[in-house]
């Protein structure tokens, strides 16, 4: 997931926030609220818990690949000065996943596994030498090496598998949501369905989450 996408998570989890916040505090004028609103508020609080459980995944998985890398790769940093800067990056990432406390009940998401999600990200950005234009140094292609030989793969594949699990049980809800509308109250709400199908019409998930802010950026 790109820094944009991070982006989007953090304005995420801070609507989701607001919105539990509002939730707790306006039980007996909820009868006022419209169904749209409603709907939106579970869908958000619902969505924040899968990111979080998404990011707390890359934190605990980024840190066991990158324990490797820096495991493997230790022995050959005496004297190599780049290759003993460039490890500094995972012994941080290791350090901070390391102290990631359990969310508490009803917590809806941890400012710090947001955090290192978005590292993680940056990490991969750096030493990514995939299709790179400029050739990279021994160090970062060294790297790059160990940590794709370590996991890299199934990780991406755990995103995936979480992040479809998550969409198609969004999905539910919205059709939830949707068989609850008088058809009066469909043509009301039409924006929400543009946005849902924009969602779902998106390729990758960095699209979704982005075309999920979209919406929610005009309603805030
Ligand atoms: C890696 O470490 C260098 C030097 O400490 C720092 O400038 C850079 O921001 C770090 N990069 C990442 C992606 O953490
Ligand atoms: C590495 O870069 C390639 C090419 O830009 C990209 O397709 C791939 O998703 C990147 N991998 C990671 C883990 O960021
Ligand atoms: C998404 O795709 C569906 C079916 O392919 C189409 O009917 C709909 O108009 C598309 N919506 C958007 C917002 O692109």
């Amino acid at each position: 997931m790109g820094q944009k996408t991070h982006l989007a998570l953090l304005f995420i989890a801070l609507l989701a926030t607001i919105a539990v916040a509002a939730e707790d505090s306006s039980s007996s004028s909820s009868s006022e609220e419209s169904k749209e609103t409603r709907a939106i508020r579970q869908l958000l609080s619902f969505t924040m818990e899968h990111i979080s459980r998404i990011t707390e995944y890359i934190a605990a998985e980024g840190k066991n690949i990158f324990e490797k890398v820096v495991q493997e790769l230790s022995p050959l940093k005496e004297g190599n000065e780049e290759l003993r800067i460039k490890l500094l990056n995972f012994t941080e990432f290791i350090e901070d996943a390391g102290k990631l406390k359990p969310r508490k009940e009803g917590q809806p998401f941890q400012l710090e596994s947001l955090m290192l999600s978005a590292t993680f990200s940056e990490i991969m950005d750096a030493y990514n030498t995939t299709d790179t234009a400029v050739k990279p140094t021994i160090e970062t292609a060294l790297i790059w090496a160990t940590i794709t030989k370590n996991g890299l793969d199934a990780l991406e594949n755990g995103v995936e598998t979480r992040f479809a699990d998550y969409l198609s049980e969004f999905d539910k809800k919205f059709k939830e949501f949707d068989s609850s509308l008088t058809p009066t109250e469909r043509q009301e709400y039409g924006k929400i369905f543009v946005w849902y199908n924009s969602v779902k019409n998106a390729s990758t998930i960095d699209d979704k989450l982005n075309k999920f802010v979209d919406y929610l950026n005009q309603k805030f």
